[in-house]
């Protein structure tokens, strides 16, 4: 099952990282307010992510791309959708307007009692991967919160006339499930909230080989020496996990070692993924202000590190790992970040979820009359944020429409916040202004 024995060497975002977080300018996106017309009227959007190829770029099958998004019903209270959830996809020409394309991991025969985030893979022969987690078990009359990896194999995506569908037949199967050892299973969890989710594909440009990423947890015992025996931090063990297809094969993972860890620190590092760079790797996880172990303090946030190498040693970007959060009066106006490069920035989507609500707690979501917390939900995509990035550092530059995930031929406007946080790239290469 193993194919290296765990070590203490694992890159850790340490609490001397993490007490540097503040919300510096340009680290805080501006305040989002509702689009004309929501991703899907019909549905809550939530998670999302493209469909990519092999070596990561984002794949444009007849010219389309695709994203694959958490969704549930909109005349659903927005809290109670993670218990019902289905991912759906959109396919778009110009990647601002996305058509509706259905369901795309069938909840019927998918693992799970409902499905939470993953990722898309189509490889070179046109075989299409469905990769998503399945929580709970199919059938349960009462919600569960097991979670494994699985993946619907085996599909296609048909493009023509009428645009573009994804065909089965899919084979679904469970890929991971934790091991005890490395990744906490849900018996062993002592901490608040319980993780093994979000399987991640990852090509490494470096030796070509293939990996999946995680959201996981690190066992801590009770007696652990961990945090120097502190209990209550203890129970804060977020980790990133990975696992390897030593063929190749999309379907075929042996789990390794974490490749980051959070004990003491945070306990959700949700949705990993990686964006490699001139041969550096910037690993990125979004996370939660209630997540944060006690004495430390941050944000709903997107967070990310940096290496040389896959395997580290990770650098908390900007020093403390911070990279994008929610302004002050808007906290949790967007979550589940995910990163993807284009030319010399990043481009971060998101979705929109809770406006109009500067409460310090998401809980106190549910103290407002229901027809309130559906106003205030955004449950769509949420306008995508342009990063500067270099030297370890990320920086605002600007901001794109909601749902706007442009590709590599689309020039993008000058950057909106150039004259205030742009002087980095000016500096550098006049980029800003070409
Ligand atoms: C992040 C997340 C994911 C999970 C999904 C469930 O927003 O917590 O980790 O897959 O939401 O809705």
């Amino acid at each position: 099952m193993h194919d290296e024995t765990p070590g203490s060497d694992t890159p850790a975002w340490t609490r001397e990282h993490a007490a540097g977080i503040t919300r510096r300018d340009d680290a805080t996106a501006p305040v989002i307010y509702p689009p004309e017309t929501n991703t899907d009227p019909d549905y809550h959007v939530w998670d999302t992510w493209l469909l990519r190829e092999r070596d990561g770029s984002i794949a444009t099958p007849g010219g389309y791309r695709v994203i694959f998004c958490l969704s549930a019903p909109a005349e659903l209270l927005p809290g109670k959708r993670h218990d019902v959830a289905t991912i759906r996809y959109f396919y778009s020409t110009d990647g601002e307007e996305w058509y509706r394309g259905g369901v795309a991991v069938d909840p019927d025969a998918a693992f799970g009692s409902r499905q939470w985030a993953g990722s898309a893979l189509l490889d070179d022969d046109g075989t299409c991967y469905l990769y998503y987690t399945a929580a709970g078990q199919s059938g349960e009359e009462d919600l569960t919160y097991t979670q494994r990896l699985a993946c619907a194999a085996g599909g296609t995506v048909e493009t023509g006339g009428q645009g573009l569908s994804l065909q089965g037949p899919w084979e679904h199967e469970i890929l991971a499930e934790p091991d005890g050892d490395w990744y906490e299973t849900e018996d062993q969890s002592r901490g608040m909230i319980y993780t093994f989710r979000d399987p991640w594909f990852f090509e490494d440009p470096a030796d070509g080989e293939t990996y999946l990423l995680f959201e996981a947890n690190t066992p801590v015992p009770e007696g652990s020496p961990a945090c120097g025996g502190d209990a209550a931090q203890q129970e804060f063990n977020g980790s990133i996990g990975i696992a390897h297809s030593p063929s190749g094969d999309p379907t075929d993972w042996t789990l390794q070692g974490p490749l980051l860890d959070a004990v003491g620190v945070n306990q959700e590092l949700e949705r990993p993924h990686i964006v490699v760079d001139d041969g550096r790797y910037y690993l990125f996880t979004a996370s939660h202000v209630h997540t944060f172990a006690p004495g430390l303090s941050g944000y709903d946030a997107l967070y990310g590190f940096v290496a040389d190498d896959l395997r580290g040693d990770y650098q908390p970007l900007n020093d403390s790992g911070l990279v994008l959060t929610n302004p002050k009066n808007a906290p949790f106006q967007a979550y589940s970040w995910m990163v993807y490069k284009h030319r010399n920035e990043l481009l971060v989507t998101s979705f929109f979820n809770y406006y109009d609500f500067d409460r310090p707690s998401l809980d106190d979501v549910a103290l407002l009359p229901e027809d309130e917390q559906m106003r205030r939900f955004g449950g769509t995509l949420a306008p995508t944020v342009r990063l500067g990035f270099g030297d370890g550092e990320t920086w605002l530059r600007g901001v794109l429409k909601h749902g706007h995930l442009p590709t590599e031929d689309e020039d993008l406007p000058p950057a909106d916040f150039a004259e205030r946080y742009g002087t980095r790239d000016a500096e550098e290469s006049g980029y800003l202004y070409r």
